[in-house]
């Protein structure tokens, strides 16, 4: 099958794998009208690479996209961040926005209780705790400050088109839109939310039963609320605000249909830990879709920059990928298969599934 891309003004084309003769899920892009040498051209991962412009990707379905998932009409995904196990409402279920600060819910194994507050449910395993605080790597406490949560939509997300390549929330959420074809209908996690960009664009979309906008930093979901709040007539049925951790997630195992993660995947404390999370809570034929950055091409060959990544890792917390074959042996650890992406210069968007 042939898939229409447009790399800036070059028409280029994207060739599936039967084509051309390949079993694997990997997509190539041949230039049509290339300049030369057409140095965006190379034998791996589905990509598109551009210097200066914004590569345009227009994905058509194709079998994998099109392979429909049985999405969960339930709700009661909710879990107890401790054991597991579906937790026990207070009262009748809200899944509005508007409904956290009167909810709470038990685990019936534990007997923990977890609430709301006025922005969003508190699913986190330290919850309640009065005493016992801990900190979190540097590259998830820099989100917790109010002014980061503040600047993020105002400039901060921005720069990641100017210096990685990002194409922008509305390409980002056509590309999403591409991959999350299986499970339409579903319900959908949107991990490391940050302010919500992408959790309200998902509500707004309506191509979902249940959008679940999570972080772990309070102050960026009190943003996210007052996003929501500004905006007349915003669809708040639907769409919750929950307080998490990506390496504990509060959701029942094979519960959900859709987790997407956009420019998050470096920030996390253990990648492995939240993508085996990710793969945990994912139902089979559940879509992955995360955005990150890729430090690769001519710095992935010198000698010194995997101890350098390791001790900017250990300092800062996040991690710094060197190549799509990394992304891709990640997933495939935690358990998650039919790895492809797309690339824009640093920007990367990965998809893999929960095999069936
Ligand atoms: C760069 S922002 C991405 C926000 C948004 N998804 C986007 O596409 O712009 C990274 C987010 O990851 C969140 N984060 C970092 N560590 C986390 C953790 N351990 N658990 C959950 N979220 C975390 C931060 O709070 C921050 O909101």
């Amino acid at each position: 099958m042939m898939v229409t891309v447009r790399i800036g003004n070059i028409p280029a084309v994207l060739l599936i794998p039967s084509q051309i003769g390949i079993n694997s899920r990997r997509r190539f892009f041949k230039p049509l009208f290339a300049p030369s040498p057409p140095t965006f051209e190379r034998m791996s991962a589905a990509k598109v690479r551009a210097s200066s412009s914004t590569a345009f990707v227009e994905t058509k379905p194709d079998s994998i996209l099109d392979e429909k998932v049985e999405v969960s009409t339930s709700k009661n995904i909710l879990a107890c961040p401790i054991c597991y196990v579906p937790l026990i409402w207070n009262g009748n279920p809200g899944f509005s926005v508007d409904s956290a600060p009167q909810t709470s819910f038990q685990c019936s194994t534990c007997k923990k209780s977890y609430f709301g507050n006025e922005t969003h449910l508190d699913l986190t395993v330290t919850s309640g705790a009065k005493e016992y605080g801990e900190s979190m790597p540097v590259s998830t406490q820099i989100f917790r400050f109010s002014l980061v949560s503040f600047l993020y939509e105002r400039g901060w997300r921005q720069s990641f088109s100017v210096l990685g390549g990002f194409p922008g929330p509305e390409k980002e959420f056509e590309l999403t839109k591409n991959y999350l074809k299986p499970v339409l209908g579903g319900n959908i996690v949107d991990a490391s939310c940050g302010s919500g960009l992408f959790s309200r664009l998902f509500a707004k979309s309506g191509l979902f039963s249940l959008v679940i906008a999570l972080d772990y930093s309070e102050n960026m979901l009190r943003q996210c609320y007052e996003f929501i709040k500004q905006e007349e007539s915003f669809p708040k049925e639907n769409l919750i605000l929950v307080r998490a951790d990506i390496s504990r997630l509060p959701f029942a195992s094979s519960s959900v249909d859709a987790v997407h993660a956009g420019a998050a995947l470096h920030c996390w404390p253990s990648p492995s830990a939240a993508v085996a999370e990710i793969s945990r809570v994912l139902r089979p034929g559940g879509v992955f879709v995360a955005t990150t950055y890729l430090l690769d091409g001519p710095f992935a060959a010198l000698p010194l920059l995997r101890p350098l990544r390791e001790n900017i890792g250990q300092i800062s917390g996040s991690h710094i990928f060197l190549a799509e074959r990394e992304l891709e042996d990640l997933c495939r650890a935690c358990g998650l298969v039919g790895f492809t992406c797309v690339r824009n210069r640093r920007f990367v968007m990965i998809s893999a599934r929960k095999a069936s």
